[in-house]
């Protein structure tokens, strides 16, 4: 890590409070970068910037608190950036979670879905007159290798006909690569880049939170079960490297609507690259935020 290399940038991290959002944070402020700890809890908010501004007395460390699954908080944290910072030269999306049984947002809108792809759609766009004035900037969203084998169900995005937690999960995370590829073609020309990523599979508090999958996550927690998954888990600081290596390297200036896993490009899904389907993501998650 090159300490120094992102002095002068401004990079915001959503879901840095925990997990990888937090070493990704933890990674720019060692770079010198400016960093803002996005979360929903004050305190958490208020532990996180402490911690690393104990742990590198240069780093400017602010934070702001936002509920992303609200849409009102999502345009008031995008209005806060625009007022306290003076640039923005990175935003990752990073924030997401999974839920055992369906459950509505501030704005009625199945959680996951809420959260997971409208929180990145609506955050970006609100975000992007100060990015594009920052260019060249970069765009980073946290998506998974579970959308692998995923499918937008156009007819039930919001899952009203049947939930399944693990379903919307996927469904989420191939949206957050589909509005990746859709985005980085509107940016074309702009110099602000996009790009996805899958983290790895990384021992996190993911799940934790939500009450139904805290009981399996503790029979996942068994000394047998674990043994079994433990040695495939890296850990946090291991999974936020794909995220900061596309948000602070040189070799991917300039790289846009990319899908990486382990610092390379890869193939996501077939479905992924369904260019219909990723302009009518965009259309509805526009019609459903009234932006874009
Ligand atoms: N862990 C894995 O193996 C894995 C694999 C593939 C992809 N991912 C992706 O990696 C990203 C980070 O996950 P993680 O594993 O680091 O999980 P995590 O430790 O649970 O962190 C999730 C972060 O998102 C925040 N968050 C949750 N709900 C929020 C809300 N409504 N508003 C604002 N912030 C909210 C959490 O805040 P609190 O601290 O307040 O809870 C936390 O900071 C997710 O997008 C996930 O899909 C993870």
């Amino acid at each position: 890590m090159n300490a120094g290399a992102m002095a002068g940038k401004v990079c915001l991290v959503t879901g840095a409070t925990s997990g990888i959002g937090r070493e990704t944070a933890r990674g720019l402020a060692a770079q010198g970068a400016t960093v803002i700890v996005a979360g929903r809890d004050r305190r958490r908010c208020e532990g996180t910037a402490a911690a690393l501004r104990r742990s590198y007395p240069a780093a400017e460390v602010g934070y702001l608190v936002a509920d992303l699954s609200s849409q009102a908080e999502v345009r008031r944290l995008a209005e806060d950036v625009a007022r306290q910072y003076d640039r923005l030269d990175v935003l990752v999306n990073n924030a997401g979670a999974q839920f055992r049984t369906r459950r509505g947002s501030a704005d009625g809108i199945e959680l996951t879905f809420a959260l997971n792809h409208l929180g990145y759609f609506l955050l970006t766009l609100s975000l992007l007159d100060v990015l594009t004035a920052s260019a060249p900037a970069r765009i980073v969203n946290v998506a998974s290798n579970a959308h692998h084998g995923a499918t937008l169900d156009f007819d039930d995005l919001d899952m009203r006909r049947g939930y399944d937690g693990m379903r919307a999960y996927r469904q989420s995370k191939l949206a957050n690569v589909m509005f990746t590829y859709e985005l980085a073609r509107r940016l074309e020309g702009t110099g602000v880049t996009a790009n996805a990523l899958h983290p790895g599979v990384v021992a996190t508090d993911f799940g934790a939170k939500d009450e139904g999958l805290r009981s399996l996550l503790r029979r996942a927690a068994r000394p047998a079960v674990r043994l079994a998954l433990g040695h495939q888990m890296i850990t946090p600081r291991e999974g936020a490297q794909t995220s900061l290596y596309l948000a602070t390297s040189p070799e991917v200036a300039g790289v846009t609507g990319q899908y990486f896993e382990d610092k390379a490009a890869v193939r996501s899904s077939d479905a992924s690259y369904d260019v219909a389907a990723q302009r009518r993501l965009w259309a509805i998650s526009a019609a459903m935020t009234g932006i874009g």
